[in-house]
């Protein structure tokens, strides 16, 4: 959602800015622009689309050619994608850039009107350029700790005046936004990979925080216009995690960084043979104390807290109520102080998720949060944070993130169902054993892309599918149907087995491919009866079974026969051809399958 950027140093500004909003296309966007310092005053550049649609404008328009200048990528929430409503905004003195929302828009945009102002685009944004002007004193940081006492809402704010050339003021609330440094030049970016290739240095700006860049310091303020110190902060993400390293997409790049970061997140949570989760500052005694556990979440993170659920439940004997980040604060949910709830994010910065961890805080629950970006807003305000090692996720589509999540959610259900005295050491060590596996599992389910690749072009043509399974595997199915609507546009359902004959089999038909999973060992007759019920009535089949399990041909059109390992863990193997599935279908739609059509990697907004 929304990408800001900005530099101040000798290099050719507009092309670090828009270098550095290409390495944040991935947070999903509609419009982009640039506005930079050049003879003596801002020259902006916007328009609708792409960053190649910006360029192409420019080329017509005139480049800005400066040393110092802000940029953005726009997710559209107030106003359609135009050239209008796409940052900067501002006017001859002032040029901002905005990610999030300003709630209370209305009212000052009423007030602005009173005092003379016009407006010309349907932003919440331009109201903000327009106060920052209205309050316009000839002190930028005055300026800027006066609207900070009026808007309301989430917002990172990039800011030039054109009465202070070669400097850039940024300031933030519930959006992210940091401020990267370097010998000469200085930046400003919503997330580390804008930077990368220019420095990994830089400071995490925390609300109402506002940080003065020229190009030899960063200078920090509070809202009192008093100067702060600041810790600076190292990216331990190079930047070829943030690049495609010869991968025709960067989801297919991360499908193929699984082994690695599955490995990476599990290691340091080892010990002994057992789940390690102290570094972290949980301990056996605390995990043990907890009365129930919630799991909230959205999107893909929200599928890994099912699978959660259902290993924690089984094993730990702990029950776990699994919510969707933005049901879970309006249902007013029974969390008491003996609870823990885990907020799982990739970003750390999904703005339900943010709001449920608030929630569970105020009612004096513990929050513990599985969150792969280091020193995100949902990290920050955890009480235990458990990082996932999965790098730079760039494509919209999760992948690497939601197979670390599951690792975690396995040593958690590992580790509490061996304290709570549920399972003995030596089975605790016998599971963590076989999750060590996993890496070196996954080499060999990788070498099902082909089969995938067949696979996804019989899916191609289809308007709709089903996804079956029952228990870990209808979980599963939960995401392998996300994966495929994400990036193909193909309708999905994921359906539990059982259920289908209680409605939606009435739509099954021929034109209906059903694609089964089938891995756990209990329920493999059960569900294999399901699928009967579908061929019957036309549908094409395509099942995804254990290794070494014959299928019948009447019962199943194609099959994907992946490794096989304890029934617990088979949501982590299948995963894998779940996500190569959607990803041939997608190519072989052509659609944009790192960037697809409406969606965003970050989702700042409720
Ligand atoms: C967006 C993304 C999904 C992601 C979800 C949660 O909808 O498109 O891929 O699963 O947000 O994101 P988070 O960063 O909180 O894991």
């Amino acid at each position: 959602m929304c990408g800001i950027v900005g530099y101040v140093g000798k290099k050719d500004c507009t092309q670090v800015l828009i270098d550095s909003l290409s390495k944040l296309e991935y947070r999903g966007y509609d419009s982009a622009g640039i506005a930079v310092f050049e003879n003596g005053g801002i020259h902006v550049e916007k328009s609708k689309g792409r960053l190649k649609d910006l360029e192409e404008k420019m080329k017509k328009d005139g480049r800005p050619y400066g040393h110092c200048g802000i940029g953005h990528t726009r997710w559209a929430t107030h106003g359609e994608p135009s050239d209008i409503n796409s940052h900067p905004h501002g006017n001859k003195r002032i040029s901002i850039v905005h990610n999030g929302i300003i709630e209370n828009y209305k009212v000052l945009k009423t007030f602005l009107m009173e005092q003379g102002y016009g407006f010309e685009s349907e932003t919440d944004t331009e109201t903000v350029a327009k106060l920052l002007d209205y309050y316009y004193n000839g002190d930028p940081l005055d300026t800027i700790t006066h609207i900070l006492a009026e808007i309301q809402g989430s917002f990172a704010l990039g800011i030039m005046f054109r009465d202070f050339p070669g400097k850039i003021f940024a300031v933030r609330k519930d959006s992210p936004l940091i401020v990267g440094t370097s010998e000469g030049e200085n930046f400003i970016a919503s997330d580390v990979p804008a930077i990368l290739k220019y420095t990994k240095e830089y400071y995490l700006l925390e609300a109402d925080e506002i940080a003065v860049l020229d190009e030899n310091e960063v200078k920090f303020y509070n809202v009192h216009k008093a100067r702060i110190t600041k810790e600076l902060q190292v990216a331990n993400w190079d930047i070829d995690a943030a690049e495609k390293g010869g991968y025709e997409h960067f989801m297919l790049k991360e499908i193929h960084e699984q082994p690695t970061a599955v490995k990476t997140t599990i290691s340091p949570r080892i010990a002994e043979g057992l789940p390690y989760l102290e570094e972290s500052g949980l301990s056996t005694d605390m995990l043990k104390g907890y009365r129930r556990i919630f799991i909230v979440a959205c999107g893909t993170a929200m599928h890994a807290g099912l699978v959660g659920k259902y290993v924690i439940e089984k094993l730990a004997r702990v029950e776990v109520t699994v919510d969707i980040a933005s049901e879970f604060r309006y249902r007013n949910p029974l969390i008491e102080p003996e609870d823990l709830v885990i907020l799982i994010s990739q970003s750390g910065e999904t703005a339900d998720t943010l709001a449920a961890l608030r929630l569970a805080k105020d009612r004096g629950a513990t929050a513990m949060s599985v969150v792969n970006v280091k020193g995100s807003s949902i990290a920050r305000e955890s009480d235990i944070v458990i990082y996932t090692h999965a790098g730079p996720e760039i494509s919209v589509a999760s992948t690497k993130a939601y197979t670390v999540q599951l690792s975690i959610m396995y040593l958690l259900a590992f580790e509490l169902a061996y304290a709570k005295g549920v399972i003995s050491k030596e089975k605790c060590m016998e599971l963590t054993a076989s999750l060590s596996e996993i890496p070196e599992i996954y080499e060999n389910v990788l070498e099902l892309k082909n089969r995938c690749q067949f696979i996804a072009s019989k899916l191609v043509n289809a308007d709709s599918l089903l996804y079956i399974g029952r228990g870990l595997d209808y979980a599963l199915s939960m995401e392998g149907s996300l994966k495929l609507k994400e990036i193909s546009y193909i309708h999905s359902e994921a359906y539990a087995a059982g259920e289908l004959k209680h409605g939606t089999i009435s739509l099954v038909t021929e034109s209906m491919p059903v694609i089964a999973i089938a891995t756990q060992q209990d329920l493999y007759d059960k569900t294999v009866s399901n699928v009967k019920e579908v061929k019957a009535r036309g549908a094409k089949v395509f099942m995804v079974c254990r290794e070494g399990v014959e299928v019948d041909e009447d019962v199943a059109d194609y099959t994907i026969c992946v490794p096989s390992i304890d029934d617990l863990l088979m949501p982590l193997v299948v995963s894998i051809p779940m996500q190569l599935i959607a990803y041939y279908t997608s190519v072989l739609k052509g659609c944009d399958v790192d960037k697809p059509r409406n969606l965003a990697k970050s989702v700042t907004v409720e």
